[in-house]
């Protein structure tokens, strides 16, 4: 099964989006979960998930059983979720362990780094050895992980370029940010979920053309005009206003500024779908991770953090910022459902885009084809 992609690699104003099969079939969602998924740095979750040594938490990714876990030393790590004598499932719900992670089925039991530190009477009764079972070889099988703007990234494949060349451009463009950030807490995070393809809303995400009437209060004081395209082929794409306003409370207090920051982000703010499933967005006072999780090729929850910087700040003002936000990203909602369903219509194809307003999503799509185009390549070469 292949599905045509020429069109989609022309110039913006001559290309044609992706096919429907994208969308709605579930074989080229498997193809897309290797080509651009597994092979790629995907966002899976949040370091402020696993606040303190020993936290683990299990998770789901793609039908990969996974285990996040922060170590003893402190190092954020993700394994299988799998034992490596019968392969039982370690961990079913989120705990802090306090000595070892101990298989519920054998007790065989590893350290917080995935070392196998016990395996009791494998050897027999009483004898906790046995020569054809060596420790040092079943350690638990750890993916390929790197934490950056508090989003753990994972390379399952592991023959990604490392993180930060993979990244250099959005680690370039936004270094200033590069400073202490701080997850806001409970009331800073809020999952939603979504009857679409993942790809619907990155697409949706990386432009602003739809203000005017998606969000209506939004655009009341972020103008259209305000806006400008962002587009790093191969990486990233988006938008960014010129006219951020700071939340104030009754008192006309505003939550602090990052240090430092240049006089740019005195109005500016700036919205990056960084390739493949993460959006994040920058302010002079507050940042935000949403992290797109596939749950199926018409199905997806899309994990939202907010981000401060201090680790004490207003409580209801940050419980307005939730909601702000909230606001706006489900009105979203209706759009990126409404394309899925839009995509089922069998003659549609793949659309078109404004050569002035949908230079990002083209960028994506692009950047999709592209991927896709590299892993049929190597799988005929290894045929
Ligand atoms: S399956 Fe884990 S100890 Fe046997
Ligand atoms: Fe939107």
């Amino acid at each position: 099964m292949t599905t045509p992609l020429h069109n989609v690699r022309r110039p913006v104003a001559e290309a044609n989006g992706l096919p429907n099969a994208h969308y709605i079939d579930p074989a080229v969602f498997d193809e897309e979960k290797q080509a651009l998924l597994f092979s790629q740095w995907a966002g899976l979750a949040v370091a402020s998930d696993v606040p303190e040594p020993g936290d683990a938490v299990p998770l789901t990714f793609l039908g990969m059983p996974l285990l996040l876990i922060r170590d003893k030393a402190g190092q954020v790590r993700v394994f299988q979720n799998t034992c490596r004598h019968r392969g039982m499932i370690l961990v079913d719900e989120p705990r802090r362990i306090a000595g070892a992670i101990r298989c519920p089925y054998h007790s065989w039991c590893y350290g917080t780094d995935g070392r196998l530190v016990s395996t009791p009477h494998v050897g027999g009764p009483g004898r906790n050895t046995h020569e054809a079972v060596k420790r040092p070889e079943l350690g638990l099988v750890e993916i390929r992980s790197h934490v950056w703007f508090d989003v753990v990234w994972i390379n399952v494949t592991g023959d990604a370029p490392p993180f930060d060349a993979a990244m250099a451009d959005v680690l370039d463009r936004w270094r200033e940010f590069e400073q202490p950030m701080y997850h806001g807490g409970a009331d800073s995070r809020f999952q939603l979920s979504v009857n679409s393809n993942w790809k619907l809303a990155v697409e949706n995400y990386c432009e602003s053309y739809h203000l005017p009437w998606v969000h209506p209060g939004l655009n009341s004081y972020s103008r259209l005009e305000d806006h400008y395209n962002i587009e790093k082929p191969g990486e990233y794409s988006g938008q960014g206003t010129l006219v951020y306003r700071q939340l104030g409370n009754e008192n006309g207090e505003t939550f602090p500024d990052f240090k430092g920051l240049s006089d740019k982000w005195d109005t500016a703010a700036e919205y990056l779908a960084i390739y493949p499933n993460v959006l994040l967005g920058v302010h002079r006072d507050h940042a935000f991770a949403i992290i797109l999780v596939p749950e199926g090729p018409e199905r997806t929850v899309e994990n939202i953090h907010l981000y401060y910087t201090q680790p004490d700040t207003d409580e209801g003002l940050r419980a307005r910022n939730t909601q702000l936000w909230k606001t706006v990203f489900e009105e979203d909602i209706f759009v990126v459902e409404g394309m899925q369903r839009g995509r089922h219509a069998p003659l549609f194809d793949g659309g078109r885009f404004s050569p002035a307003m949908d230079g990002a999503t083209h960028c994506f799509h692009d950047w999709v084809a592209g991927k896709i185009e590299t892993h049929r390549a190597r799988a005929r070469a290894a045929e």
